[in-house]
């Protein structure tokens, strides 16, 4: 017998034997049961495949699917019955919004935008009116005292950041805003814990259980053969991934735990399945307070396995199709979305509708900016051509500008297919956003430059890295329409080349970069700081009658949005890049169903001409119902974005 037939008998079995062992857990509770076991045959035999393929070699294997099971049974028990109405709704329509134009993201930080969790329940007008449907707060959760990464180091996921609220605000929140058709997203930090979450403590006391939940060692013996594999992540902190924790007991007085991002952020050891365990009890409680959306940090360093770079591993994603398996039992409302920042080919390899079906679209970001630097669209004609295809029910967040650096993720040999030099192009790159090249209309400051290769990523706000912080500065009222334009013309192609859109909030006024951050943030050698300022709240009242820079930019997204959600074709992946003669143009066609449109954006300052014959033969209509008339070559003034649909379906 082959192992694949023994899992095809073995599968039902199992999840039959938990079935009968899980049944008296809800007695009295016949509705719940019912979904609960109707969810788990559905599913039980896929998280029992998955849970093979990752422990099937271990003894208890069968009591690490059961205990799996039972987080889940417990959480379906557990689980408001508002949100279970959700549930119903969602397996039977799926995620409805993934289609759909009007859907738009925003996120920031809950005391950076509105002071705290009460404060942002103040916002939703402001939300509502920007078209804002699904709202990604950032790390809310406690954090140790001192440096926490932004909140990515947590040390209790089921407690708030105190001076932010309390898990019942958050709650309170969560359904206010989903009264005002507005989702909640938060970060399921699931590759580390801060070096003070419960866990880690009982680790550093010498509980050998807890200790077996990190990756520690005693000496630097399986650390030295890890190193030279690894990529660094965080160059300016030095070293290795691996960091020298004094007075964790045993024989040499402390131990190297593995610390992937800063040394207060401790990996977790999915090789051991409470691990795994574990983290779906703490993903499965934010469920049942009304969250929707989890992006799940840092997916590819989920698993580490000597010899490799330790990103990326196959069982990476089975850890996430495990967790995706728990989700669709006990809280089938939840989605998943994907946070990971490497090759191309690995970022989509994490995005499906039972892995993660969202995922971040981190090359047309970068290649957006790199259009814009170099005013020339060739790599983004390719990215958007070759590398947007997804599977089938999943979906990209399109964007700017995170929270994070940019970092500069083209392939290697997508550029050489080019005749472009991968190494030369990001360093000229990261001169241009930092300011430093002498034709930059930038403002960024570089972040993580790592002194032995050259490499080094970007901070900096949309804004401000596109122009128009140099251009207020020099006062030049040229230069400042410029830099409106450009931003717009950013922000065209994120609104509708495919995907759903996801704005950092305060980019819709151009907010500047934050020069306070190092004595105005929490992590005073993290220049990240610099594009997460408060938001201007003082601004917004001109903004909104369309005055200045700020109201230029926030009218034009208004106005691009507006657009947007009257075309279905905007919401898919799929597009069909142009063939323009001049580098300057991007231009693309969206189709869907019988809805189409044309999109020609010029990413240079200066007019460019584009022939007749260069566009699908067809009548064309602008957003206001003109006719857009293309008979013979026409000049496109710089930056100016031509939006256009079929004359015959407006
Ligand atoms: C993700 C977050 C980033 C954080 C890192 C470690 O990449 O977006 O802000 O530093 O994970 O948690």
């Amino acid at each position: 017998m082959t192992s694949g037939d023994w899992i095809t008998r073995e599968a039902p079995r199992a999840v039959e034997r938990l079935q009968t062992r899980l049944a008296p857990r809800f007695n009295g509770r016949p509705r719940r049961r019912r979904d609960f076991f109707r969810r788990l045959e559905t599913h039980g035999e896929r998280l029992f495949r998955l849970i093979h393929r990752l422990y099937g070699w271990r003894w208890d294997f069968a009591w690490q699917l059961e205990r799996l099971v039972e987080v889940a049974a417990e959480a379906a028990l557990a689980r408001p019955s508002p949100i279970r109405r959700l549930d119903a709704a969602r397996e039977e329509s799926g995620i409805e919004w993934f289609g759909d134009p009007r859907v738009l993201w925003g996120m920031g930080y809950v005391d950076r935008f509105a002071g705290d969790l009460a404060g942002v329940g103040k916002r939703i007008e402001y939300l509502t009116e920007l078209g804002v449907t699904h709202l990604h707060l950032m790390p809310l959760y406690a954090v140790p005292e001192g440096p926490n990464d932004g909140g990515y180091a947590v040390s209790d996921y089921r407690r708030v950041r105190p001076d932010l609220g309390t898990m019942e605000d958050l709650e309170a929140l969560a359904e206010r805003l989903r009264e005002h058709g507005i989702a909640l997203a938060l970060d399921l930090v699931l590759n580390h814990t801060a070096h003070d979450h419960p866990w880690a403590l009982k680790a550093r006391q010498g509980d050998p259980r807890y200790q077996d939940y990190y990756l520690m060692f005693d000496d630097r013996t399986l650390p030295d053969r890890f190193v030279p594999h690894l990529r660094e992540i965080f160059p300016e902190r030095g070293g290795d991934a691996f960091t020298w924790v004094p007075g964790i007991p045993g024989p040499a007085g402390g131990k190297w735990v593995w610390t992937t991002f800063y040394p207060f952020q401790w990996d977790l050891n999915y090789a051991n399945p409470e691990v795994l365990a574990a983290m779906a009890g703490e993903m499965l409680f934010l469920a049942n307070r009304g969250v929707e959306v989890l992006r799940m940090d840092a997916t590819p360093f989920l698993w580490k396995r000597e010899g490799t770079s330790c990103e990326n591993l196959e069982e990476a994603h089975l850890v996430l199709q495990a967790l995706n398996a728990v989700a669709a039992i006990a809280a089938p409302f939840l989605v998943f979305l994907s946070e990971a920042i490497v090759h191309p080919d690995d970022v989509v390899r994490f995005v499906a509708p039972q892995e993660c079906p969202l995922a971040y679209n981190p090359l047309l970001m970068a290649s957006e900016w790199e259009a814009a630097a170099t005013r020339d669209t060739t790599l983004l004609r390719h990215a958007l051509a070759h590398r947007t295809a997804l599977p089938e029910g999943s979906q990209w967040l399109t964007y700017l500008r995170s929270h994070d650096d940019i970092g500069w993720g083209f392939a290697d040999e997508d550029a050489i297919s080019h005749g472009i030099d991968p190494a030369g192009h990001r360093s000229f790159l990261n001169s241009f956003y930092s300011g430093a090249h002498p034709a930059s209309f930038a403002r960024g400051m570089l972040f993580q430059e790592n002194p032995v290769t050259g490499d080094a990523r970007i901070s900096g706000t949309l804004a401000s890295l596109a122009g128009l912080e140099a251009a207020l500065e020099a006062g030049d009222p040229v230069l400042v329409d410029q830099a409106v334009r450009r931003i717009l013309a950013l922000l065209s192609v994120v609104a509708t080349a495919g995907g759903l859109p996801l704005l950092y909030l305060g980019d819709e006024l151009g907010q500047l970069n934050d020069y306070r951050w190092p004595t105005h943030s929490p992590g005073a050698d993290d220049n990240r700081w610099l594009h997460r300022p408060f938001f201007p709240w003082e601004e917004v009242p001109t903004a909104s009658e369309g005055m200045g820079a700020s109201g230029r930019i926030r009218a034009g997204l208004l106005r691009l949005l507006e657009f947007r959600r009257r075309h279905p074709s905007l919401a898919t992946t799929e597009v069909e890049v142009l063939p323009l003669r001049s580098r300057e143009l991007l231009g693309y066609r969206k189709r869907h169903h019988d809805d189409e449109v044309l999109v020609v954006v010029n990413f240079s300052e200066r007019s460019v001409g584009l022939g007749a014959g260069e566009l699908p033969p067809r009548s064309w209509v602008d957003p206001e119902g003109q006719p857009v008339a293309w008979d013979t070559t026409r000049l496109l003034d710089g930056y100016q974005v031509v939006m256009a649909t079929r004359s015959d379906i407006r």
